[in-house]
């Protein structure tokens, strides 16, 4: 990697230089109560705000009624979906899911990784292609790119959305793109109206991952259903989780025929070898947890999105922290995560491990995200193997390496906080004053950090 190019911390700290005549406001008093505010940090040896320990995704939806249905499809003996294929659970869940996503069609899969790779094969992604996506993004959405042998190629975000920035999208397109994969990060909606603009200017399809961002909606539609097609995630950590699993919804009966043959592995619905595919098929267990939730899910959607936005109307009044940007027109999130820009001019310049530090010793379990560079290394790898190298054109490989130059997400990477969204943003009102209360005390006390 050229260093002289790709200068991460020096974009980094001309940010810096360059915003510092800054009025920072001694004490602040966002919470309701502040009754910690002011005393000694807990990582200095104070008390911390929260003692009480936070419930645990998934186990804390787990009731008799998911037990139940698992122990039938135990005893059923139809743990395939080929064996119910009509009123199976995984059948019975494609119905419903397509129902609450306003999608006509479902189709279940394995994965989240699963659902996006379905979609490239199915869209016919070829090696030699380049699919546009986001690298601010759980390694599922590349490795579905490059599992077709296709070449992701990155587009910067916007900074303050942690989402891909159309612009930027606009300046990657080539005669070799064939798809635009844009990435919901923490449950949000992408910049889909200006997103959707570029992919019919040039008539490219859109592969939606939602995998974070089950029900969120943007304009009055849910994320998945804009594009062509959409993808989402049940992996364990997941707001509807299974361990493992996924789905594809879309609306062309074509497309969502050949998204269910692809994930068959090529065999169509009548039992006819028509294309080539992994067998990535969703099984009746997945189904079954799945259809378990399915009752609860919008309710709990709601819940967080009530307390994302009160603690938003909190946070944002604590200077140095700014919440998710929201487009306009995104008035939900699937809020996967919970997150904030920390800036660390108004915490003394303290780290934002050192500010993490001091969060999470006042009980608050908070952290980073998406590692910085973590797609270069591997990016640089794939380059080396022979379909790479047989495949693509030096071009394209100099289109590439230049997109792993991303000075805004390099930006998010390192002052992005999340909070695991799952559990935590079930929690009362008190529970959400617990993080406002620790987060004000951490920037009374911002003068100890370091
Ligand atoms: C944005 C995003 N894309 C893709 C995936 C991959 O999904 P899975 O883990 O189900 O394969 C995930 C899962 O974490 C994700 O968060």
């Amino acid at each position: 990697m050229n260093k002289k190019q790709y200068s991460r911390r020096k974009f980094i700290s001309v940010l810096s230089a360059s915003s510092a005549a800054l009025t920072i406001p001694a004490v602040v008093s966002a919470g309701p109560h502040l009754k910690a505010s002011a005393a000694k940090l807990a990582v200095s040896g104070g008390a911390p705000v929260r003692t009480q320990p936070w419930p645990h995704w998934p186990n804390m939806i787990v009731d008799d009624n998911m037990i139940a249905n698992i122990t039938a499809t135990t005893k059923s003996g139809a743990w395939s979906r080929i064996s119910n294929p009509v009123n199976g659970t995984v059948a019975t869940f494609e119905k419903k899911y397509a129902e609450l996503t306003g999608a006509k069609y479902c189709v279940g899969t394995g994965s989240g990784t699963q659902a996006l790779g379905v979609c490239v094969d199915a869209l016919n992604i070829q090696p030699g292609d380049e699919i546009i996506t986001s690298s601010y993004t759980d390694f599922g959405t590349i490795s579905a790119i490059l599992a077709a042998r296709a070449l992701p190629i990155f587009a910067d975000l916007d900074y303050r959305s942690y989402q891909i920035d159309p612009a930027a999208v606009a300046q990657k397109i080539t005669p070799n793109t064939k798809a635009i994969m844009p990435v919901h990060i923490m449950g949000s909606a992408c910049n889909m109206d200006a997103i959707m603009a570029v992919a019919n200017k040039h008539n490219i399809p859109v592969i939606e991952d939602a995998c974070q961002a089950n029900f969120a909606k943007y304009k009055g539609r849910q994320l998945g259903t804009i594009g062509q097609l959409g993808c989402f995630s049940f992996q364990g950590s997941k707001q509807i989780a299974a361990g493992e699993g996924g789905a594809v919804i879309g609306n062309d009966d074509m497309l969502m025929d050949k998204v269910y043959t692809v994930q068959n592995h090529g065999t169509n619905k009548k039992g006819q070898n028509t294309t080539i595919g992994q067998k990535m098929r969703m099984n009746e267990f997945e189904g079954s947890i799945i259809l378990s939730q399915l009752d609860k899910a919008l309710e709990r959607f709601e819940k967080r999105n009530e307390n994302a936005n009160y603690l938003s109307s909190k946070i944002k009044k604590i200077p140095g922290l700014t919440p998710q940007f929201q487009y306009e027109g995104s008035n939900s999130s699937g809020y996967y995560l919970y997150a904030f820009t920390y800036d660390k001019k108004f915490f003394n310049n303290a780290d934002r491990q050192v500010f993490l530090k001091a969060l999470n010793a006042e009980g608050i379990p908070a952290s980073g995200y998406i590692k910085g560079m973590q797609h270069d290394l591997w990016a640089t790898n794939i380059l080396e193997l022979g379909n790479y190298k047989k495949n693509y054109t030096k071009q394209q490989i100099k289109l590439f390496k230049d997109s792993l130059v991303l000075p805004s997400c390099d930006r998010v990477t390192e002052t992005v906080v999340v909070i695991s969204a799952g559990a935590i943003l079930l929690g009362t009102k008190a529970d959400m004053d617990d993080i406002i209360n620790a987060l004000e005390k951490i920037y009374n006390n911002r003068n100890s950090l370091s």
